[in-house]
């Protein structure tokens, strides 16, 4: 999934997600606006979930 403009492949946290399967709404596009409300509650992911996702980068979108 993309956020921000970087790729995160999150293939081996899925099972570790704590919003469980709602990851998997992110897949395969850009989940910017996903990830930064949690599905649309309007609550930010903490800085612990942005510590992992840095982890799982793989890449930047190309401009
Ligand atoms: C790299 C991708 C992601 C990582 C590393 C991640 C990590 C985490 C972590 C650590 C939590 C526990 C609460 C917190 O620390 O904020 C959490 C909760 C949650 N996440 Fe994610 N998440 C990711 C993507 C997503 C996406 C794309 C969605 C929605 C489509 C989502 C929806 C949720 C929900 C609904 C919770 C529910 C539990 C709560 O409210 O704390 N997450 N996530």
């Amino acid at each position: 999934m993309a956020i921000e403009g970087l790729v995160y492949d999150v293939t081996s946290y899925v099972s570790s997600h704590p919003g469980e399967e709602q990851i998997l709404l992110g897949c395969g596009k850009d989940a910017t606006s996903l990830f930064n409300t949690k599905a649309n509650q309007g609550i930010p992911h903490s800085s612990n979930a942005d510590r992992i996702k840095a982890g799982l980068l793989i890449g930047r979108l190309s401009d």
